[in-house]
């Protein structure tokens, strides 16, 4: 192909250096707007990188695979069991304390990770955006927001909230809080940045795919983009400015994480860790979970798929698995950590996943694939483990901070999701001694208590209920 008519011969070159100038079989039929629109966009592929994480023998390729480092994976060193901090509650104590110390020292900021595509519940908005309260239909944004301006009420100090979006739910989100005056969050507080994206490429050839003539399908770079982001929108700068040095990191589909808890950031602390996370006991060998285990003394996240059965499969002498820290993929890092990683970005890795990615064919039709035809690059915010000095694996109840949204039926679906609020909101009024009727549907805001303690003086124990209640401020 010659370089057609006013398109830059700078990058044309990179086209053909790279075996991508089919990207202009409509050039000529595009509008100026389009055409400026599909520059914009090639300019911004690292076709290099797209070639490398593409070409089989590629660096990614030749380094042991997960699965082959799975065969020496260990228990991680450094556990705090959930079981050892209900017996004993000393170092749980400590932790509160200074926990809460930081947050009033206005050193923890919270990260939420909100740019995923949310392809398995199948919503039409940012998922974030789900109405998935019991009672009111209670946002997950909402719910999350409300849960760390209580928490910032708590400390006596404002907590920033960086909320990452990405091209697939940077505007609806946007305008979702504008509409609703951020959910009471000072705007001083409240960070929106944005994740960059990744070409996908046909899994045959390594050609990288057209969503349209003059469009490139492409996909968010994973949460683990969060890194590349936070640099280059100059949020690093921005946590540098206000003293933040402590980071609460959570997904936007678990509304019942426990937003910038005390303890957890106490012991984050008090162990002098660089990266924590919090862990559950595995349901089951095959769980879908990711594994947090030890490999060559480094803690780290196996992916689940990247786990063999029988790895997975194998217990201690007392039956238990050995591999039964399951991630709930909520953290909490130092900021001048993540910063060093960013700083040194080629280092991080990208994960290739098989997709079903619609596309243009080569005579211009629309292809609906039904089984995967193209590979998507993404990068995970746990592979900063392994580079970590000191990583904390902290286990904690399930049932009551790890709930998240991911499918529209079955486990982890709206059903379970509002069951688990229902379920933990009954039980804090319970501990107050008023009795939730069963099946009554109930829904606690955050803003009105953040804990069962801190309802019992809000509620009266003479409170009666006979129907759907919504307990707020
Ligand atoms: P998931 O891996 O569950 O993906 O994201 P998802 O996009 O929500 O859902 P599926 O897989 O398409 O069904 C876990 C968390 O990471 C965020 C999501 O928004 C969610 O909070 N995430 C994921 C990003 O912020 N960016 C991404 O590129 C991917």
């Amino acid at each position: 192909m010659n370089n057609p008519a006013a398109f830059p011969e700078d990058l044309f070159q990179k086209l053909e250096e790279f075996q991508q100038t089919h990207l202009l079989t409509w050039w000529s039929e595009l509008d100026p707007s389009q055409q400026d629109e599909l520059v914009a966009q090639i300019r911004q592929i690292n076709f290099a990188q797209i070639q490398r994480l593409y070409s089989p023998g590629s660096s990614a390729d030749s380094e042991e695979s997960p699965a082959q480092k799975a065969e020496r994976a260990t228990r991680p060193a450094t556990v705090v069991r959930l079981t050892d901090r209900q017996s004993d509650s000393s170092e749980s104590t400590q932790a509160i304390a200074a926990g809460k110390e930081c947050l009033s020292a206005g050193k923890v900021g919270a990260i939420l990770v909100a740019g995923g595509q949310g392809s398995r519940l199948g919503f039409p908005h940012p998922k974030g955006m789900y109405p998935v309260g019991p009672v009111r239909q209670t946002s997950l944004f909402q719910i999350l927001v409300e849960q760390l301006l209580a928490r910032a009420k708590q400390a006596g100090q404002p907590i920033s909230y960086f909320i990452m979006t990405s091209d697939a739910t940077h505007d609806d989100t946007v305008a979702y809080f504008q509409q609703n005056q951020n959910f009471g969050l000072a705007a001083e507080n409240l960070f929106f940045f944005k994740q960059g994206t990744m070409p996908a490429v046909d899994a045959q050839t390594g050609k990288i795919l057209l969503e349209s003539k003059h469009r490139i399908a492409v996909s968010p770079d994973g949460h683990g983009g969060m890194l590349a982001a936070l640099k280059n929108s100059g949020m690093f700068d921005e946590m540098r400015k206000q003293g933040i040095d402590t980071l609460y990191y959570h997904q936007v589909d678990n509304p019942t994480a426990i937003v910038c808890d005390p303890e957890f950031l106490g012991y984050h602390l008090k162990r002098n860790a660089e990266v924590s996370v919090k862990v559950v006991s595995k349901r089951s060998a095959d769980e879908k979970m990711g594994v947090v285990c030890d490999v060559d003394q480094k803690t780290q996240i196996i992916e689940y798929s990247d786990l063999p059965t029988h790895i997975a499969e194998q217990t201690d002498e007392q039956g238990q698995l050995l591999h039964w820290a399951g991630s709930t993929a909520i953290h909490v890092f130092n900021r001048d950590f993540l910063e060093q990683i960013a700083d040194n970005d080629d280092q991080f890795p990208f994960h290739r996943a098989n997709k079903k990615v619609p596309h243009l064919d080569a005579s211009g039709s629309q292809v609906t694939p039904e089984t995967p035809n193209a590979i998507k690059f993404e990068r995970f915010i746990f592979d900063v483990l392994p580079v970590a000095d000191t990583v904390l694996v902290y286990e904690i109840d399930r049932e009551r901070e790890f709930n998240p949204l991911k499918n529209a039926e079955g486990q982890d679906s709206p059903a379970t999701v509002q069951a688990a609020l229902m379920r933990i909101a009954s039980e804090w009024l319970s501990a107050c001694g008023v009795e939730v009727p069963a099946d009554c549907p109930v829904e606690i805001s955050p803003l009105l208590a953040l804990d069962a303690e801190e309802l019992k003086s809000r509620v009266p124990s003479d409170l009666t209920i006979s129907g759907p209640l919504y307990l707020g401020e």
